[in-house]
């Protein structure tokens, strides 16, 4: 596209070609269909609006060097939707009409897939939601699914950055039994106000705790927490955080690179001990971790006292870029080339 800054695009939503979409009706899933409009006809008693039936997946495309184009994992995101459909009572979304339309959406806007060399990619955002009127709280008959991208910049415009998090007692996004573990609108509304909070004093994210105890780590913001100590790679282990893609392919990366794996509680004390820290996903792969301050203790657990992230975070956050942008071959699978 001659007329978009690809290295200055930020994360934000720019209108594309076109959206796919696909409906759920009596009982069955219809064909796939190609829209124009940003806009939806909806019944304004929708359960979505009322009743937060609803979910979202989050994952990108990359232009290689070969010009062709790479589309990260498709199949776990597909699965995770799936999973929350089941924590949500909605239709599930078949994996070969979710993967269908994805590969769609990015074939029919291939043109807004950024070139290689700004480090910008595509993001791809399915969305699935009822669309069928109830008054009373019960699951709707109707679903509708959409597939739209939107071209992201590089999320480290100035090189490879650490940054700080904070943790704040006061507030909770996830209860243990409830919603954590699933990808649905409410989490993300449950974050907003302690998000707001942690940008106005200065972090990029909430560090949270596990909202029964507090004693142990559930997640960064909208990203898995990683630590790493003793050539060993820690990542909490809760009923009440988000299965990560991004933190399940570290997960693998750092076994590759011979490192210990451990996917266990991580009690926040912990957190002095960690050589390196990261919180990670698909939004910028890794986020190396300045520091983390515990407001509510007046403590503070520093991983980079020169603000440089350290060596291990940038080992594997350049391991799987090269992975996703095709500069390092796929050897586990994770890569769909779009035809
Ligand atoms: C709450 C939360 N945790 C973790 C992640 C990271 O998951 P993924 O690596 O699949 O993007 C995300 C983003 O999708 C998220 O919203």
């Amino acid at each position: 596209m001659e007329n978009i800054d690809w290295s200055n695009l930020g994360f934000g939503y720019m209108k594309t070609d076109c959206n796919v979409r696909c409906l759920y009706s009596n009982g069955s899933w219809g064909e796939l269909e190609v829209h124009e409009s940003e806009f939806l006809n909806l019944h304004m008693a929708a359960t979505a609006l009322h009743y937060g039936q609803e979910s979202f997946e989050g994952l990108k495309a990359f232009k290689g060097q070969d010009g062709k184009i790479r589309i990260f994992r498709i199949h776990d995101n597909a699965l995770r939707m799936q999973d929350s459909s089941e924590g949500t009572l909605m239709a599930k979304v078949p994996v070969d009409i979710f993967e269908a339309a994805v590969l769609k959406a990015v074939k029919l806007n291939e043109r807004f897939v950024p070139p290689y060399e700004s480090g910008a990619s595509l993001y791809i955002r399915p969305v699935l939601f009822g669309s069928g009127p109830q008054v009373g709280v019960k699951p709707a008959d109707e679903y509708m699914f959409i597939v739209f991208v939107t071209p992201v910049g590089p999320y480290f415009k100035g090189g490879f950055q650490t940054t700080p998090f904070v943790i704040m007692r006061e507030f909770d996004r996830s209860a243990p039994l409830g919603m954590g573990k699933y990808k649905v609108g409410g989490n993300y509304a449950a974050s907003l106000v302690a998000g707001k909070k942690a940008h106005e004093l200065g972090y990029s994210a909430v560090f949270y705790l596990d909202a029964k105890e507090k004693k142990y780590i559930d997640e960064c913001g909208a990203a898995n927490f990683f630590g790493i100590k003793n050539n060993t790679y820690i990542t909490p282990k809760s009923s009440s955080i988000l299965p990560s893609i991004t933190n399940k392919s570290l997960m693998v990366l750092a076994e590759d690179m011979g490192m210990t794996v451990e996917r266990r509680q991580v009690a926040v004390e912990e957190l002095s001990t960690f050589e390196e820290a990261g919180a990670c996903g698909t939004a910028a792969v890794i986020s190396p971790i300045q520091r983390i301050d515990d407001i509510d203790e007046n403590k503070s657990y520093v991983f980079s006292p020169d603000g440089k992230p350290g060596v291990v975070c940038e080992a594997l956050y350049k391991k799987l870029r090269a992975i996703q942008y095709g500069d390092e071959p796929d050897t586990h699978g994770w890569v769909t080339v779009l035809e």
